[in-house]
């Protein structure tokens, strides 16, 4: 099957110590090729955990990740990250700031294929400049530009140009938009679904933004103490408003709290 199956996963860390805590309870997910999901949950929920067991950054204590009919489980990371584009907070991150946009590019392009970096011809050249211009924030005109001198926003849209451009077989952005001022975030959002749906990629967006999270993609979840405790999609998911996501999500936290109660006699 293609897209992105969790099954199970269960992560304790410093197990044992004073500071042993599960990040991840449990996480089973079926993500189907072009499922644009929307990840909310508060801080230290395991979103960002989440994302990096999905990465291969640490060893799982429990559960599989099937990725396009591929069980990566115990891939390495620096083999899934071939297959897996993301992007973070920090515009910073993942972009070589003394490289130019081209180059930038160019190594993103070439990165899974065989051929050499510096083997990136004219054809290439104006397909950079293409994409570049459908971000439609005058970078096609800077192809030279080191990518260091672009804004946080211009920076955060060629690295999501960079994390697309090979066709990952996933998009993971973790608060992709949080540093950036609103109206800049909104025009990063709105070229990140274009250009998920465009390619039909599989993506997981990590979000504190409840608007955003119902607005954007075709499903939302909300992860809370490591488990994924919330999954709307479809109709229900349709016209749904903030109040509406937070009613659900204090009903299930309710419920919990009920079973406390109850666990608790
Ligand atoms: N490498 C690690 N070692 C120890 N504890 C960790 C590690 N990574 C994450 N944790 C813990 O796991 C929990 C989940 O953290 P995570 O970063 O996944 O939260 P998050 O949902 O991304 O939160 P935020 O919204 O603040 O980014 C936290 O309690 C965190 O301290
Ligand atoms: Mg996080």
């Amino acid at each position: 099957m293609t897209g992105l199956s969790l099954k199970g996963l269960k992560k304790t860390f410093e197990r044992g110590t004073p500071n042993q805590k599960t990040a991840l309870d449990g996480v089973t997910l079926e993500a189907a090729k072009g499922d644009f999901i929307t990840v909310l949950g508060s801080n230290g929920a395991g979103k960002s955990t989440l994302f990096n067991a999905i990465l291969g950054k640490f060893r799982l204590d429990r559960g599989k990740i099937i990725l396009d009919g591929e069980d990566i489980t115990h891939q390495k990371d620096y083999r899934r990250a071939l297959n897996i584009g993301c992007l973070y907070q920090d515009p910073l991150r993942g972009t070589a700031p003394n490289l130019t946009i081209e180059e930038n590019l160019a190594l993103a392009y070439t990165r899974k294929a065989s051929r050499s970096f510096f083997a990136v011809n004219r054809r290439d050249s104006e397909y950079f400049k293409e994409l570049l211009r459908s971000l439609d924030l005058g970078l096609e005109d800077r192809l030279k530009t080191r990518m260091g001198l672009l804004s946080g926003g211009q920076r955060q849209a060629a690295s999501l140009l960079m994390a697309t451009i090979a066709e990952p077989k996933l998009l993971l952005l973790d608060e992709h938009t949080a540093a950036l001022d609103p109206a800049t975030a909104q025009k990063v959002l709105a070229l990140t679904q274009r250009i998920v749906s465009e390619r039909s990629l599989t993506c997981l967006m990590i979000t504190h933004n409840m608007q955003s999270a119902l607005a954007l993609g075709n499903r939302t979840i909300v992860m809370d103490s490591g488990k994924i405790v919330l999954d709307v999609s479809g109709d229900e998911r349709d016209g749904m408003t903030v109040s509406q996501l937070i009613a659900r999500f204090q009903e299930y936290a309710g419920r919990m709290l009920d079973n406390d109660r109850i666990l608790l006699g």
